[in-house]
This record gives C-alpha cells, sequence and structure tokens, in this order.
C-alpha cells in the first residue's frame, strides 16, 4: 500500500522572526510604559494606548470595532499589534496579511480574507491524552533547505530529551513538530507536552530562573514517567479545522493548500464548535486579524470586512497605514488614511511616531542579541545615530550585511559604515533614482 504523507505547506518563519522579542506591551500594573520591557523600548503613548485597547478587548467593549495603527514606516506598528495579541494571552493567535496579499492569491478576495479571520480565531481544547511531558534536557533541530528556496533553511527533524525527576526520554520527530518547536521558541529548561498521538506542542512553562527582559512562567521540574495519560490543552484555529473538516477524504488530503472553503463546511465548524464550548470541553480565543498596508485594500474588502466584523465569530481587527489622505482603492474618493468612512467610525487611532535615537539604540540591542551578531558599543551608537536620522527599519536591517563583513566576528563601526555604503536607506535611494532620471530619459 502507497504511504501518503503529508507535506506540511512551506512556511516564513522569517516575518515572526523580525518580531520574535516581543513578548508584550511592557507595562506595569497601572498601564504606564516602562522604558523597556517585554522588549518593547520606548514609543510610550503608542504603547499606553495600546494597553487600553487590551482592557477594551477584555472587556467586550471592542467587539464589533477594531484599531488603526498609523506613523511611518518602521516606527513598531507591527510590534504593537503584536503587544497586543501578546498581551490577550499566549496562545491568542495572531495572523498577519498585507492588504496587497488580497489581490494575488489564488482564491477570491472575500474568502482570503474569510480564511485570514478564520485564522485569528482560536479553541482552546481540554482532554485527557496520552502526553509526553517534561523539561527540555536536550534539543537537536536538524535543519534542510527549502523545497522551493534553496537559500532558505528549514527544520526537517529535532531529537529532544525530555525529563521529570524520575524518567528520561529521547524521543525522535518529523519536521511538523520541529516547526512547532521553533516556531515557539522552545528552549533547554523549559517544561513541555507533546501530544503522543497527534505531535501537537503545549508550552508549561520554564523551570530557569529567569532575569532580563523575557520571562516565561516558571514552573517545578515535573514528577513520574515522560509518557503518561494527562489532560491537555492546546489551541487550534477555525481555519485549521474547516481545513480538516473540508478534507474528509484522501483526494481533499491531497489537494487542500488554497483552495476554497465552502461555506456548508464553515458553518458545520461552526455548529461543532459551539457545542464543544456548551459542553464545557472547549473555550474561544478570538485572536487579532493584523492587516498591514490597509491602504491597499479596495472599497469591497472593506465593506466584507465591516459586515465581518459584526458576526459572533470575528477576531480583532487591526490596521495599519503609513498614508495621509489618499484616494479608496477602487473609487476616486479621497478619504485619511484611504480608509472609507463608515469603516474610519469603527476605528481606535493610535499614532506611532518616529524613534528617537536612545529608543533606536536599545532596539538595535535587541535585536543583535537576538539575531546572536557580536557588536561594540561604537557600532551600536553609530547605528542608533543612523536610525535616528533615516529609520529604526534601516538601522535594524544593517546588522545582518554588517555581520558578513565582519565575517561573522564581532561587529566594529567601520562594518556598518561599510554596510550602509552598500545598501541605500529608502530616502538616499529615491534622492539617487531622481537626480538619473533626467538622464535616462
Ligand atoms: N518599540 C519597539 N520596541 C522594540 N522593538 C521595536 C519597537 N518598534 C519597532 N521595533 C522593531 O523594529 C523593527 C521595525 O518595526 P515595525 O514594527 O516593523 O515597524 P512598522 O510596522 O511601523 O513599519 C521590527 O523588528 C520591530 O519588531
Ligand atoms: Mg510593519
Amino acid at each position: 500500500m502507497p504511504i501518503i504523507e503529508e507535506v506540511a505547506a512551506p512556511r516564513s518563519l522569517e516575518r515572526v522572526g523580525m518580531h520574535s522579542h516581543i513578548r508584550g506591551l511592557g507595562l506595569d500594573e497601572n498601564g504606564k510604559a516602562k522604558f523597556m520591557a517585554d522588549g518593547m523600548v520606548g514609543q510610550v503613548k503608542a504603547r499606553e494606548a495600546a494597553g487600553i485597547a487590551v482592557q477594551l478587548i477584555k472587556k467586550g467593549k471592542l467587539a464589533g470595532k477594531g484599531i488603526l495603527l498609523a506613523g511611518p514606516t518602521g516606527s513598531g506598528k507591527t510590534a504593537i499589534a503584536m503587544g497586543i495579541a501578546r498581551e490577550l494571552g499566549e496562545d491568542v493567535p495572531f495572523v498577519q496579511i498585507a492588504g496587497s496579499e488580497i489581490y494575488s492569491s489564488e482564491v477570491n478576495k472575500t474568502e482570503f480574507l474569510k480564511q485570514a479571520m478564520r485564522r485569528a480565531i482560536g479553541v482552546r481544547i481540554s482532554e485527557e491524552r496520552k502526553v509526553y511531558e517534561g523539561e527540555v534536557k536536550k534539543i537537536e533541530v536538524r535543519k534542510t533547505k527549502h523545497p522551493f528556496n534553496p537559500y532558505v533553511e528549514i527544520p526537517e527533524s529535532v531529537i529532544i530529551t525530555l525529563r521529570t525527576k524520575d524518567d528520561e526520554k529521547t524521543i525522535r520527530a518529523g519536521r511538523e513538530i520541529a516547526y512547532q518547536l521553533m516556531e515557539s521558541d522552545i528552549e533547554e529548561g523549559d517544561v513541555i507536552q507533546i501530544d503522543a498521538e497527534t505531535g501537537r506542542i503545549s508550552k508549561v512553562g520554564t523551570t530557569k530562573e529567569e532575569e532580563g527582559l523575557f520571562f516565561k512562567k516558571k514552573v517545578n521540574l515535573p514528577s513520574g514517567p515522560v509518557l503518561k495519560i494527562k489532560e491537555f490543552t492546546y489551541t487550534v484555529t477555525l481555519h485549521d479545522l474547516d481545513v480538516a473538516n473540508a478534507r474528509g477524504n484522501i483526494f481533499g488530503l491531497l489537494f487542500s493548500t488554497g483552495a476554497e472553503i465552502s461555506d456548508e463546511v464553515r458553518s458545520r465548524v461552526d455548529e461543532t464548535v459551539k457545542k464543544w464550548i456548551e459542553e464545557g470541553r472547549a473555550v474561544l480565543v478570538p485572536g487579532v486579524l493584523f492587516i498591514d498596508e490597509c491602504h491597499m485594500l479596495d472599497i469591497e474588502a472593506f465593506s466584507f470586512l465591516a459586515r465581518a466584523m459584526e458576526s459572533e465569530l470575528a477576531p480583532i481587527l487591526i490596521l495599519a497605514t503609513n498614508r495621509g489622505m489618499t484616494t479608496i482603492r477602487g473609487t476616486d474618493i479621497k478619504a485619511p488614511h484611504g480608509i472609507p468612512i463608515d469603516m474610519l467610525d469603527r476605528l481606535l487611532i493610535i499614532n506611532t511616531e518616529p524613534y528617537k535615537k536612545e529608543e533606536v539604540r536599545e532596539i538595535v540591542k535587541i535585536r543583535a542579541k537576538e539575531e546572536k551578531i557580536e557588536i561594540s558599543e561604537e557600532a551600536i551608537e553609530y547605528l542608533a545615530e543612523l536610525g535616528e536620522k533615516t529609520s529604526l527599519r534601516y538601522a535594524v536591517q544593517l546588522l545582518a550585511p554588517a555581520s558578513i563583513l565582519a565575517r561573522g566576528g564581532k561587529v566594529e563601526k567601520e562594518h556598518v559604515e561599510k554596510a550602509k555604503e552598500y545598501f541605500a536607506d529608502l530616502r538616499r535611494s529615491i534622492k539617487f533614482v531622481e537626480k538619473l532620471e533626467g538622464m535616462l530619459q
């Protein structure tokens, strides 16, 4: 009998990577922003506003409404949206799409948006399951080249040793589990559970005393055997359930990527989930749908979203834009941020300001640590100045090429200077092209 193995859709890890240091909004118990906490630095007013939005969401007062983050490129809009999701809870889904993506996918605009919305709604399920549970003593991820892009490495398999007070087990697992481990940033010292049958992973906490920026829940080393029957809590999304339901048969399995899902399947899933909730087997976890470059959405997409926000199974909508007055796509009407008035009426607007030098300096430091790049004080100072003059994004982006120029060693100011010569920031690039325009004609 032929064996059919499901090939996991290649995902982009990078997107998540750029904001991997964001663990929350970094506010104190009075909602005031600490200068640096949860991986967040500065941008104080916007973070505090976002904190108020989180309170509103938790009280259900933002239902049917949304948030608009408006500010220049690289001012932390995506970071704040992610911080909001993290504040809502660790397993709260955060789905990020760009306005322009609705035109490029193989499904139509509204189907694309529907799927995005349903990926942003979690269902937390608790069941008695056979699980491997323990502290991660050792974790070794084997990587291979991406099937479609040989320059990107993706995990292939993983060997992981789990221990408890009384037991220790080493297991080898495939790509799906390796992905999950990487995406949820699991490292030695963390206590995790792995569902023995489905391979789903749930993070319990860490046994390490954490210091510094990134806190995890502190837990004790578990006792008893590693493999056992235990209550296991995991979160799937409505979209996961839609896909699993739409498949139904082996052919569905082969043709399941990117296809349309019928509304019939979706309402069947909704019914089932509602039943689980009534029976106390599941809890709904509405997440965040973050739409970047929202001025790229057209009038149809906006009216679809406005309607969808009203439904009972809707995620929290966060839009972001760097545009001021501009035309609403699909019309010749000008509107603030290119957003139709009926949608604007539903949005709480938070402005993000360009970063000051002290803020850029700290963010660059965090990113260097996150990307495991060693860098001198002088080079950081130089990047901070550069970031203030151009943009935070540019300063952060120069880290990787500077590290290449330093041949993987410690990055010094000269490496950053060289990287700056090689790679232009936006303003410089525009000036360059404009100067040449006359010559090119
Ligand atoms: N206040 C902040 N604290 C920490 N990191 C930040 C902050 N603002 C932005 N970043 C990081 O700087 C980079 C650029 O910010 P980003 O959120 O992408 O800006 P925008 O979405 O406004 O273009 C990202 O890596 C982001 O995580
Ligand atoms: Mg962004």
